[in-house]
């Protein structure tokens, strides 16, 4: 197949400019007709299908090698789509939807009959995410249907930030994608399960849980958040590697000092052997290394520069083809926590603490 990019420009984002953009009418045409279209989102870019349509969205899962027990978010454009594709609208998910639509939340709901299991990967509930990115918006507003997209990345590998990451990822086998630049946020969407008694928080994202809980809706945090977890996930992604490097990867936590001192060790010790490692540092400790590949992630007096550069940091380590990875930590409150469960992941729990 023969996968045509189309690159929107920074001045053209605006709604009227975009409902007019003879390559996102396209898009919406080929979604409509059951195709494939990878676009950008405010978190990361999605790989978008008609979520409705069930030989779509199993399209998805061939393109990304995605197993299909691991159900799709289904994305809206305006509040006026939901009821159309929900069983009911809890109290709390009303009071979150207010707040956070659109925005990088997503929220599970009981589903009604027209949402296809094919879809939501067997289950009763559907996840639903209504992004602000203006070409994100435009474009599932375009297709008149609601668009089912995971992220836009084989699967198991680190989601896609820029669309040179697509393109390394779905070139030839997906319909078209949309070149809108590099993502603002740079992980994926905060989910909480409002389908319950109590709402639960699924996945760290940019809407932290002292956010969601100082809106006066309690929030109880999944143990698989925060921890290795070895049962089976509510949300079912999780229980998949995830986010990986192709390189061994180690995360080491401790006071600044000792960790760079850990690493710069560790470092010697494996190039001793021929071995080419990669550090991920910040901007603060770049300073006080002695040898490897350095990648500088980000600024710890701004969390969010880290969260922006987390997968490009690790796709970036594939391309130069390290052995080994060791990473800095961060803290595990407000984005730090989204930071640091991603991390997590990529390494595999592998994690030093001195
Ligand atoms: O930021 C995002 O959410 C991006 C952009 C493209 O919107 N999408 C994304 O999709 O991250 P994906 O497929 O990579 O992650 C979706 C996660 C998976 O962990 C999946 O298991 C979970 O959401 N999920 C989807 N539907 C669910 C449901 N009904 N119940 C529980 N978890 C669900
Ligand atoms: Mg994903």
């Amino acid at each position: 197949m023969n996968t045509k990019v189309v690159r929107i420009k920074e001045e053209e984002k605006t709604r009227e400019t975009l409902e007019k953009n003879p390559g996102l009418l396209e898009a919406a045409e080929i979604l409509k007709n059951g195709g494939l279209v990878a676009f950008p989102t405010e978190t990361v870019y999605g790989l978008g299908a008609n979520a409705l349509n069930e030989e779509a969205a199993k399209k998805i899962y061939a393109a990304k090698g995605r197993p299909s027990d691991n159900p799709l978010i289904a994305h809206i454009s305006c509040m006026e789509e939901l009821p159309a594709i929900v069983k009911e609208i809890p109290e709390a998910g009303r009071k979150l939807a207010e707040k956070y639509w659109p925005g990088p939340l997503t929220m599970i709901f009981p589903k009604k009959d027209i949402v296809p299991y094919g879809t939501t990967g067997g289950l009763d509930t559907v996840a639903v995410r209504m992004p602000v990115d203006p070409v994100a918006n435009c474009l599932i507003h375009l297709a008149g249907v609601p668009i089912a997209a995971p992220s836009a990345n084989t699967s198991g590998r680190p989601s896609p930030t820029k669309a040179e990451h697509v393109i390394e990822d779905m070139d030839g086998k997906i319909e078209m994608i949309i070149d809108g630049g590099a993502v603002g946020i740079g992980v994926e969407s905060t989910i909480v399960d409002v389908s319950g008694e109590i709402p639960r928080l699924l996945r760290p994202g940019a809407v932290t849980p002292e956010e969601l809980s100082s809106l006066g809706v309690p929030v109880t945090v999944d143990p698989s958040v925060t921890e290795r977890f070895e049962g089976t996930p509510e949300a079912p992604g999780m229980k998949y590697r995830h986010y990986a490097p192709k390189a061994d990867m180690t995360l080491v936590e401790g006071d600044m000092d000792k960790v760079v001192a850990y690493i710069n060790e560790q470092t010697k010790k494996a190039e001793a052997e021929g071995k080419k490692v990669g550090i991920i540092c910040t901007e603060e400790s770049q300073d006080m290394y002695q040898g490897g590949n350095l990648e500088v992630i980000g600024s710890r007096e701004h969390e969010e520069t880290v969260a922006h550069n987390l997968f490009a940091v690790l796709r970036d380590f594939d391309a130069r083809k390290v052995d080994c990875i060791f990473s800095e930590s961060f803290s595990k409150d407000q984005l730090g926590q989204a930071i640091m469960n991603r991390l997590c992941k990529a390494a595999g729990y592998h994690i030093v603490n001195i």
